[in-house]
């Protein structure tokens, strides 16, 4: 969704914002610009479009010089909500006398009522955005004193917002705050960095500050100084990022999509790592923080994820299900609480989320909270909302991911929840000898893996047979139902084939009215109980001429011989097979979606993170 980079410091402003942006590309945005402060002068370039439009226009509108000597400025990739996306509709905005510019993430819930106030005033609009609105507020609130204006209308303001503010009149300074969309402050040598997103901040330094919900920072060259909405100090630790600056460059692969597919052996193994007991034949989750007895007290563990995040959540609930013992239900985030969910303290919530921001997910977990349950989070994004909010979980150690595609969070995510049912299942009724049965599956996964993206080559022959058709079918049972949700969003998000994941036996009660000659049914079948029954709802499409493509188990000449074609994996568990099944999909989807010319990385429409419900 929206990103927000600002700067200030030694450093041509101008590099390192639309650097800065560049790098935030992947969230998703259909517009973009940027402010510059020259002395107490205010520059603002729009442009619809990339980011390299931006930089296009931005150099046409000033002079080469300005461009190098501004030490000062905030940008923006907008992802249109309130107004199409127009230059007009672009960040950052300007208050009425032009000399205050806001950029803003998040969503101005009563700009409308503001709006009409402000009007009233002869306050007069260049756009249909809610920004703006808040930016005329500010302006209206200032009094000579930037920080007091910003806090005055942040009091005035209902909704989320993250927001970096610059004015002319006081050109040493920007002024940033949050509430429900997060800011990072970078803390460089003599320079500061603010990002919505710590990626933008990789390249310049390691050490940054998260702020919370109502901090509002005055950023300068050499200090952060922090305050709440009552203009009282606040004090937030530096942390340090432990990213490293090249994970989030391609290293090489035409899309980022590609290479995160093929990181999934080495982020599979850092999610693994020292969390597998051998000796005892269990897990070790620090996150999970819980005493063998308040695991043993655990009765009901529910799940909460949007998208990606909620079919991982599905494949947990039969994890838990099946290897603890232990009611488990997945749960769509953006439902929860307005379903007034009842829970209590022996309810575990695990809120499940890449980005750690997502909206509706925050909100489950801020439910789960007020009702007391036991709630951790399994995010990647380290210092995340969620990861912040929920205090205790498991990070995932995925590495970031940038494609808007998720693929190897969902993997990790998958085999992180494993390892929890592991650890709960060891607890209740597993004997070691089980559970070091189950561990030494776990511990293969990266391998497992590894023999799926060996056949890339291949996976590509074959998906070239399925570029044509207009609509898919993904189905399975058990714990690869989730899967074929999972390939059926993967194909859809990135090469816009219509693709609906079922159930394999919903099939018949209404979705194979649409099966005709050729229609693409990709069908996951490997080894396990469904087995059976999955390869007699495969006969029911053949029998409708159906094009079958199953993710079967290797040297299973039973399941492919009903197959037109066949992707193998390695012999593993049912839940276990649910990875690397998915990532034989996951290169299936990139390679259909390259062969038709779509932009893989950030499909149209889509946001990598997002904060809005
Ligand atoms: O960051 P999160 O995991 O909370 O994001 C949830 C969904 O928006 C995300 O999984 C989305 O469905 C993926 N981009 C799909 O590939």
């Amino acid at each position: 969704m929206c990103g927000i980079v600002g700067y200030i410091g030694k450093a041509n402003a101008a590099s390192v914002l639309i650097g800065g942006l560049r790098r935030l590309e992947y969230r998703g945005y259909d517009s973009a610009g940027l402010a510059l402060l020259d002395g107490d002068v205010l520059h603002v370039s729009r442009a619809v479009g990339k980011v390299a439009n931006l930089n296009e226009s931005a150099r046409a509108d000033w002079d080469a010089e300005l461009f190098q000597r501004a030490g000062t400025g905030i940008a923006h990739t907008r992802w249109a909500t309130h107004g199409p996306p127009t230059e007009a509709n672009a960040h950052p905005h300007l208050d009425e006398s032009g000399h205050i510019a806001l950029v803003h993430n998040g969503i101005i819930e009563n700009y409308r009522s503001l709006r009409a106030r402000l009007e009233k005033k002869g306050h007069h609009f260049h756009s249909e955005t809610d920004t703006e609105v808040l930016a005329h507020l500010i302006g209206d609130c200032d009094k000579g004193d930037l920080l007091q204006a910003v806090r005055d209308a942040l009091h005035q303001v209902e909704g989320t917002y993250g927001i970096a503010v610059v004015s002319s009149h006081e050109p040493g300074r920007i002024i940033t705050a949050r509430r429900g969309s997060p800011i990072v402050i970078g803390v460089g040598h003599g320079e500061s960095i603010i990002a919505s997103d710590a990626t933008a901040i990789l390249a310049h330094t390691q050490r940054v500050i998260y702020l919370d919900d109502d901090d509002i920072a005055v950023v300068t060259a050499n200090a952060v100084d922090i305050r709440d909405l009552d203009n009282l100090p606040v004090t937030r630790e530096i942390a340090e990022l432990g990213l490293d600056a090249a994970a989030a460059e391609k290293g090489g692969y035409a899309h980022f999509m590609l290479k995160e597919i093929h990181e999934q052996p080495d982020s599979l193994a850092n999610a693994i790592r020292g969390r597998l007991d051998l000796q005892i034949g269990s897990s070790v989750l620090a996150g999970m923080s819980t005493s063998p007895r308040e695991l043993a007290d655990i009765s009901r563990v529910i799940m909460v994820g949007c998208g990606t995040s909620l079919h991982a959540a599905m494949v947990g609930e039969y994890a838990f299900g099946d290897l603890a013992d232990i009611h488990a239900e997945a749960r769509q985030a953006a439902e929860f609480r307005y379903r007034n969910p009842i829970l209590g303290n022996r309810d575990l919530v695990v809120a499940i989320s890449q980005s750690g921001e997502t909206a509706d997910t925050l909100a489950a977990v801020r439910e789960a909270r007020q009702k007391g349950a036991f709630v951790m989070s399994l995010v990647n994004v380290v210092g995340s909302t969620i990861a912040r909010e929920t205090g205790r979980g498991v990070y995932l150690h995925a590495g970031p991911e940038i494609s808007v595609a998720s693929t190897k969070a969902f993997t990790c995510q998958v085999s992180v929840l494993l390892m929890m049912a592991l650890k709960l299942g060891r607890g209740r009724r597993f004997s070691r000898d089980e559970g070091l049965k189950l561990a030494r599956e776990i511990e293969a996964i990266p391998e497992l893996v590894r023999r799926v993206i060996a056949q890339d080559d291949s996976i590509a022959e074959i998906a070239a047979r399925y570029l044509e058709n207009e609509h898919a079918f993904f189905i399975g049972r058990g714990p690869m139902y989730p899967v074929a949700l999972e390939g059926a969003l993967k194909l859809k998000e990135i090469s816009y084939i219509h693709a609906e994941g079922y159930h394999a036996a919903e099939l018949k009660h209404g979705p194979i009215a649409l099966l005709q000659e050729g229609t693409p049914v990709i069908v996951v079948a490997c080894e396990g109980p469904a087995k059976d029954k999955t390869l007699g709802n495969v006969e029911e499409c053949r029998a409708r001429g159906a094009r079958i493509l199953g993710i079967i188990t290797e040297s299973d000449h039973e399941a492919e011989q009903v197959m037109d074609d066949f992707i193998a994996i390695p012999a593993a568990h049912p839940l276990v097979a649910t990875i690397p099944a998915t990532v034989a999909l996951q290169l299936f989807s990139y390679h259909v979606a390259r062969l038709r010319g779509c932009e893989i990385d950030q499909p149209r429409n889509l946001a990598k993170s997002v904060t809005v419900e």
